[in-house]
Parts: C-alpha cells; structure tokens; sequence
C-alpha cells in the first residue's frame, strides 16, 4: 500500500503525551477512522496508484470515450477492487495481459452514482477500463461556437470537485486516494487541450496531446479544458491561457501571478507543481477559480481591467499549498481546504499589497460570515455553521458555503493572534512540508496543533476552543475583529450622505475620474447603503457612478441586489443581460434569491431563467432549480 497513508497511529500515540489538553473534544470521531461517505471505494482493500488515460473528445457527441488503465496497490486476499463511476457506459475491462476481467455496475444513488466493482486476479497489477460519457455529465460543459468568447470553435471544460470526476473518468473519487496520472487526449485539429498537468502552449498539427503530472493528485484535481486556446507567459514560472480576443486583457490583469508565488514560498515553502498558469474559461464556468494543479481554471468575471479582484489568483494559488498538498481527507473536513486557502490568500495578499488592504477583504469575509450564518441558521440545516460538517446521506455540494472559508479563516486568525504570527508561521511551513501529499482530517489536524503549535510553544489550550470553532455551531464570542480606516472612511460618506449631504459633494467628481476608491470600498459602500432608500436616490447615485454600467462584476451584482429590492427598472435590462451571460454561481444566487422575495420579482426570475439555464453549468443549474422550484 503506497499512497494512501494511515498517519494516525503514529499521530494517536504522540496523542497520549499530551495530556494537558486531553482531546475528549474529539467527539465525532476516532481520529485513526477516516470514513468518506461519498466513495464506493475500499481503498484498505485495493487503491489505485496512477492511471494512464487515452481519450478522444468527440463535440458532436457531447462525448469523451476512451480507456483508462489503472495500476493498484492491494493487499494480498484482496480479489476485487471498487471504483466510483456516473452515468459511464463501461464496454469492457481487461488485465495487462489482455484477459477480459469480468465486472459489475451496482445501484445508481442520487449524486454518488455507482460502484464499479471489478474482479482481480491474485496477480493484476493493471487493468484498463474502455468506456464512454454520457452527454449529460455533470463535469462537463460542452459549449456551442455562440457560448464562448471568439465564436470561432466550441468549448469544453471539465468541474471535478466536489464528486463530479466520476462521471467523466471511473475511478476512486475520494479526495483522500492520490494517484499520478498521464495522459493522451485526441481534439479536433486547431484546438488546443489542457490538463491539470504538464501543458502544450501551442495546438498540435493533428490534434494529439500528451500530458504527465508526476505528483500524486485526489480524483478532485483531475480537469480538462478543449478550446481555441492561445497562450502568454507572465514569469519565469507563470503564464495564462484564454480566448484569443481575451489573452492580452488576461496577461495584464495577472500581471503579478509571479510575485504571488514568490510571496507564497516565503511563507510556507517551495512551490512544489513547477509551473503556475492560469485559464481563462468561457463566463458559465460556474466558479470563480478551480486550483486545478499546475492550471488554475478562473472565471472571466475576475477581468475587471484595474487588477482589482486578482485577491481570486492569490487564493487558488494558496491552493497548491493548502488543498494540493494537504488534503481534505473527505468532504466534512472542507474547511481544512478552503479555511487554511482564504487565510493564506490574505497573507499573500497583504505582502503584496499592504496590511489595508487585506484588513478590507478580512472585513468583507466578516460580513460575508455574518450574513451565511443567519441563513444557515434559519435553514433545514442549521448543524452547517460548524467547521466540522456531516455530509453522510447529502450531497458534499450542500455542505460548502461560506462557513468552511470564512469561519475557517477567522479560526486560523484567531490561533495566529494566540501565539504570535511569528510562531503560527513556523507551524504552518512544517505543517505543509510534513503533511505534503497526503490528505488530513480534522481530527488530525487537532492532533497536530496541541502538539506542533501549542505545547511545542508551551501554551495551555483549552479544549472550549475547539468546542466552540470546530464542533460547535455559529460565531463564538471570541471572533477576531478585522479594523479597516479604509471601510470606516466610506461609513463616515454613507453616513453623511444619509444625513442629507449630497454625493457630489461627498465623494469629487475627479475622485470618481481617478477611482480613488479600490473595487472594496465600493463593495462596502454599496453593501451598506440604506434599507429605505428610495428610487431617486438611486437615480442620483446611478447617474453618478454608472453602477447599472459597471465593468466590474462584484460592484454590478452588490448593485443589482438593490435594483431588484427597490424595483429600480433603469436596472433591469442590464440585470437580465448579467444573468444570461454569467454563470458563476457566487453572483447567481444573490441575485435570484433576492428575486424569490416577490410574486413580480419571481415572475422576472423565472422568466430571465428559461432564457439563461441552458448557459449554465449543471453545479449552477443544481442551486437554482431547486431555489427558483423549477420543473423542466
Ligand atoms: N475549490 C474552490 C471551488 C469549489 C469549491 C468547487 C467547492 C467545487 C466545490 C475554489 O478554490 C474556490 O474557493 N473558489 C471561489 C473563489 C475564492 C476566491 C473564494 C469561488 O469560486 O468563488
Ligand atoms: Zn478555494
């Protein structure tokens, strides 16, 4: 057994030695027990290692057939081995020695989709699967000429997390199996084909590529884009990949993905996958970025043109740290990803641009962890504001929201802020390095901290602590508070305007010229506008600052929410518009929700949504339908 790593025992003992904060707090679970309910596979019995893919993308099919070879690690007695698939049509599996091995599809579930059982030999070492997709993936999104950026080709891309990779290749979908992979992927001539692996940057005469990633990835990580593609270096070890029409816009908004990943190495360690680049996908990519390895996928709602909201690049590039490296050892444990990502996406952000300016994404994450816990809290499912989730029976999708990024991310200052950054630093550089490659869970990660952080640094904790931020639903008392003089400045405005002050006055025309405020403080401004304001004052503001116009997508929805709540109609042509072009998810909902609010409302929404649903990608259309009580 290589890859999948039993580090608990080891990891239990050194548990015993700490005995001033014995973890009775571990009450979920035996920390040696790493249960993922959202795979088939027994990776104790048999595990995959690496897999050799050769495919061929078929457009008009809407299909990718292929094989996929697998080579296993199992125990001796094991005589089968279990992987996951959905909606695959599987033509046969043969030993490396050409014997056919007899297999069976089991039941279909809601989102787990089937096991693939497969009968091994005492000695199969390797066996490859030939099989196809269904045009109905969910992973894929297959775009028509009109749907992307240039018209000149159609497009593909692939959305592996959370489970999705299993209906685009068989295999054990659980993000704490690794394997190494190759491939050989078979396009149309002219288009270019990416992976989260080595890359092309030029399209091959006969549309063959070859790819290899030598490090050993969760089935989460897998990702294909096909597309007419163009690529521009950035850096040394950076570039970006886009539409043609979009790749200089591309390389300049990214213009610092180089010093990005030098700040990230000073933190915590070399940047292990070789190259960063990042592509540009068509706008119903349904993210705001993948940290697809060694190609971060990113939406093209990040192209503001002033670099505003590259704080998205820092984050997935945080990813090739925290995510990449150490893993989530399954889907309840997804704060460990994304809480430890956001918070060094703030520390990359604030070596680089400076403490303001990290204090004023702090500050919008606060809010932003506010508002998810009162809905959280209101819902079906309010146990979903703990950091630690119980997402056996549901679809992982449901458990990540904002809780495992921003209440994960405030855990994380508030450890900082306990034992000095200086100490906190240390911990989390060896905690990348000793970890690198394997996955982790909670538990784990509970085990670490009592013994690398605090006893280590001779601090007493105390087990209310996990109690509270792990275990425990809502915001505990003891949350850091963010302070931004830059966010207090647009209150003293929002304030004065408020009082009656007119805007002209309050905020120069030229300060407008020059954009004297980043995208941020607008966000914060329009965030906090008035309840009760009224249709002229918006007028007033929207003549002012073009909101309804706006080139940036966070400004525009913070404003479409009021357009929507106000019933402002200047607004709505635009509105509709922004919904039928976009399809990330972050900005869709918002939006719809608040058009849930009236019978008027809603008749907009549903209308404006059999128009934008086939744009969209299957992950938005899955929130959407069941929010908007849709019936195809
Ligand atoms: N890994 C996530 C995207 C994801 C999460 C996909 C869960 C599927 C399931 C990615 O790193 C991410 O967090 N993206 C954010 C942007 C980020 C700046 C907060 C997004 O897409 O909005
Ligand atoms: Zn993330």
């Amino acid at each position: 057994m290589k890859n999948y790593k039993k580090p608990f025992l080891v990891l239990g003992a050194s548990l015993l030695l700490f005995a001033c904060s014995k973890p009775q707090i571990i009450e979920n679970e035996e920390p040696m027990k790493v249960v993922d309910h959202h795979t088939y596979a027994m990776p104790n019995v048999a595990v995959i290692t690496h897999l050799d893919w050769d495919a061929s993308i078929d457009f008009d099919s809407k299909t990718i057939s292929g094989t996929a070879t697998f080579t296993i690690s199992k125990s001796e007695s094991a005589n089968q081995i279990i992987l996951d698939i959905n909606g695959l049509s599987i033509k046969e599996v043969k030993a490396a020695d050409g014997e056919l091995l007899s297999f069976t599809v089991g039941e279909n579930k809601p989102f787990l989709g089937s096991p693939l059982v497969i009968q091994l030999n005492a000695n199969t070492e390797k066996f490859s699967i030939s099989y196809s997709t269904s045009p109905e993936a969910e992973a894929l999104q297959w775009l028509n000429t009109k749907q992307t950026a240039d018209e000149k080709t159609p497009f593909l891309f692939t959305q592996s997390e959370a489970i999705l990779a299993r209906s685009w290749v068989p295999v054990q979908d659980s993000p704490g199996i690794r394997f190494t992979y190759n491939a050989h992927v078979k396009v149309p001539k002219g288009m270019l084909a990416l992976m989260s692996a080595t890359n092309p940057t030029e399209v091959s005469e006969d549309g063959n590529y070859n790819f290899v990633m030598d490090k050993p990835i969760p089935a989460y990580l897998l990702a294909l884009a096909v597309g007419t593609i163009e690529y521009q270096k950035v850096g040394t070890r950076t570039g970006v990949y886009a539409e043609p029409s979009i790749l200089k816009a591309a390389a300049y908004e990214f213009a610092d993905m180089e010093q990005m990943v030098e700040a990230a190495e000073k933190l915590y360690g070399p940047y292990q996958w070789g190259v960063y680049d990042l592509i540009v996908l068509p706008p119903s990519f349904p993210f705001g970025g993948m940290e697809n390895p060694r190609l971060t996928f990113a939406t093209p709602t990040i192209l503001a043109g002033d670099r505003s909201l590259v704080s998205l690049v820092a984050h997935e590039l945080a990813h090739s740290w925290s995510g990449n490296l150490v893993t989530n050892a399954t889907w309840d444990d997804f704060w460990l990803n994304e809480g430890f990502t956001v918070y060094f996406e703030e520390r990359i952000m604030e070596s680089l641009y400076g403490r303001d300016y990290s204090e004023m994404l702090a500050t919008l994450s606060l809010q932003d962890l506010k508002h998810e816990i009162e809905s959280i809290t209101a819902s079906a499912n309010p146990e979903d504001t703990k950091l630690k989730l119980d997402l056996e029976g549901r679809n992982p999708d449901d458990g990540m929201t904002s809780i495992a990024y921003d209440k994960g991310y405030y855990f994380l200052r508030l450890l900082e802020e306990k034992v000095g950054r200086k100490n906190f630093d240390v911990f989390l550089k060896d905690y990348f390095t000793s970890n690198a490659f394997h996955s982790m869970t909670t538990e784990a990660f509970i085990i670490q901290l009592n013994e690398k952080l605090f006893e280590k640094n001779g601090i007493m904790v105390d087990e209310q602590l996990y109690k509270d931020w792990i275990y425990g639903a809502g915001l505990p008392d003891n949350c850091p508070q963010p302070v931004s003089d830059k966010f207090e400045k647009v209150e003293e405005v929002l304030n004065s305007w408020e009082a009656g002050t007119p805007i002209q006055e309050l905020i120069k025309p030229e300060d407008v010229i020059i954009k004297k405020w980043s995208s941020h403080e607008w966000i914060h401004f329009l965030r906090n506008l008035p309840e009760n304001m009224t249709l002229e004052q918006m007028n007033i503001l929207d003549e002012y600052f073009q909101f309804t116009y706006s080139g940036n997508s966070e400004i525009l929805t913070a404003w479409m929410v009021h357009v929507i709540k106000h019933e402002y109609e200047p607004g709505y042509k635009n509105l509709e518009n922004f919904l039928i072009h976009t399809g990330r998810r972050k900005f869709l909902t918002p939006l719809y929700g608040e058009m849930t609010k009236t019978e008027a409302s809603l008749k907009m929404a549903r209308a404006i949504y059999t128009k934008a649903r086939p744009n969209y990608h299957y992950v938005s259309v899955n929130t959407l339908d069941k929010m908007l009580d849709w019936q195809e």
